[in-house]
């Protein structure tokens, strides 16, 4: 009887002692894991400070205004943008012809992660997609997006079809509200140069058409494979 105690007994500490090993484990794994969201809570706000400082000029973003343009047509407002994270790399360390390269290649690392995570984040909260879309819409909205945009234009897997001087945005990486797509089509990019970037739509497409193709575009935009390498800008 005594054997069988003590067999008991030493059962007993053994199950105890898995019993506190494994919620040790578990104490390791949240305390790691508070760790962790703690670093992403501090590149967050290190992120929110460096575009506050450097990208407020030309973007608008969390409903915060541009506070300058210093040219005559609009950087992309990133409320109205919900992009890929392969793309805001290539922006943040590439920049653009109109942007300028703010953090070079990668030249501080921490602070490159810091907004491009609080980009992640923080962009395309204006961004309705409404996944039922009328299948005639979408045909019409593909038909005017192949005549006019295709060209400069990447989308659905496929890249742009022409050779324009400054490739459009590709929406394989990048999906544009239906509103934002109206604006960009009215205004053009480059109006004042000749021929602009983007020539404006107005007057050349009707309302109706303008819609369709902006329903297509922010349906289909960034769902489809990864496109080609994001051409290098000269
Ligand atoms: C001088 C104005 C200017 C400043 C400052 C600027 N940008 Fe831009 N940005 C642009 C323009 C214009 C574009 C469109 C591409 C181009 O023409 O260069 C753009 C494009 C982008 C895009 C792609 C958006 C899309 O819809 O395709 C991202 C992301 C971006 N910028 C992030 C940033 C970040 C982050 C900063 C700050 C570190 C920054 N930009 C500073 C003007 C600016
Ligand atoms: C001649 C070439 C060209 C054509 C044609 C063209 N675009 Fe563009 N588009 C551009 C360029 C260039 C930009 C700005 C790229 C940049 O700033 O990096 C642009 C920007 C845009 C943007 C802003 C994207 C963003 O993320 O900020 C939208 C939306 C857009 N175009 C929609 C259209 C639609 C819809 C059509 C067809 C009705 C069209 N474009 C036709 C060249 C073109």
């Amino acid at each position: 009887v005594r054997r069988a105690m003590a067999c008991v007994l030493l059962l007993a500490f053994a199950l105890a002692g898995c019993g506190s090993g494994s919620s040790r484990d578990d104490e390791r794994a949240a305390a790691r894991a508070r760790a962790e969201a703690r670093a992403h809570a501090r590149r967050i706000e290190l992120g929110r400070q460096l575009f506050a400082k450097n990208c407020t000029i030309c973007h608008t973003l969390n409903g915060r205004h541009y506070t300058e343009r210093p040219f005559e047509w609009e950087a992309p407002n990133l409320d109205q943008v919900r992009l890929k994270r392969r793309y805001v790399e290539f922006r943040v360390e590439t920049g653009g012809p109109a942007m300028g390269a703010y953090f070079g290649p990668r030249s501080s690392e921490g602070k490159f992660h810091a907004i491009v995570e609080y980009l992640m984040e923080a962009t395309g909260s204006r961004v309705v997609d409404d996944g039922n879309q009328p299948q005639d819409l979408l045909d019409q909205g593909r038909q005017v997006f192949d005549q006019n945009c295709a060209a400069c234009h990447g989308i659905a897997g496929k890249a742009a079809t022409g050779r324009p001087t400054y490739p459009g945005i590709d929406f394989n990486l990048v999906k544009p509200s239906e509103r934002y797509v109206i604006a960009r089509m009215m205004a053009g990019v480059l109006p004042e140069e000749n021929p602009p970037l983007m020539p404006s739509f107005k007057g050349r497409l009707s309302a109706a058409e303008m819609r369709a193709v902006a329903t297509y575009v922010t349906a289909v935009a960034k769902e489809g494979p990864e496109a080609p390498e994001p051409k290098p800008v000269e």
